[in-house]
């Protein structure tokens, strides 16, 4: 099991892009990969916040993306595109991620921290509810632009 270092991902390395070849299948299959241009951008973005994991050996093994912006009503924080490597799951990986991007909107100034997770995810939603994420109800709509 070992040490599970977070780090907040500064520089778009070679090492980071194959992670995310790895990783994003796993989060969508239908992901498509992201380029190294869009890792780049989140991670200079002073809005969004890169987050991976690393066994004790240094391998890349999980990510998180944290998203905070203002509007007049409220500074508003998302956790967004959280994975761990199939292989690496159960040991606590997706917890110490989930608390990482708690602690940063806190530091921030936000007053809660918002994510969706489809009920078909029940790692997520169970990994969500354990850490103290409560459901709260309203209707999440979306407007697809045709291809
Ligand atoms: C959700 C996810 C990030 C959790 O990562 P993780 O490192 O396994 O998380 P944790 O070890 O901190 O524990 C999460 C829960 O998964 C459960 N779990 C343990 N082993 C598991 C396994 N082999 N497979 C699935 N779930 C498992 C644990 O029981 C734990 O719940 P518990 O606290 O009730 O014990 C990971 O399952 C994943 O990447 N899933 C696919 C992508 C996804 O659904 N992302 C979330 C998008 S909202």
């Amino acid at each position: 099991m070992g040490e599970i270092q977070i780090e907040r991902v500064t520089t778009v390395t070679d090492e980071l892009m194959a992670a995310f070849e790895r990783l994003m299948p796993q989060l969508s299959p239908q992901a498509r990969l992201p380029e190294r241009d869009t890792l780049a951008q989140i991670v200079a973005s002073p809005t969004t916040t890169l987050y991976i994991a690393r066994d004790a050996g240094g391998t890349i093994t999980g990510a998180l993306t944290l998203a905070i912006y203002r509007t007049p009503l409220a500074l508003h924080a998302w956790i967004e595109d959280v994975v761990v490597d199939e292989k690496m799951r159960g040991q606590g990986i997706g917890a110490a991620l989930t608390q990482r991007g708690l602690e940063h909107a806190r530091a921030a100034g936000a007053k809660s921290v918002n994510l969706t997770s489809r009920p078909a995810r029940e790692a997520a939603n169970r990994l969500y509810q354990n850490l103290g994420f409560v459901r709260w109800e309203t209707n999440a709509y979306r407007f697809n632009f045709k291809e």
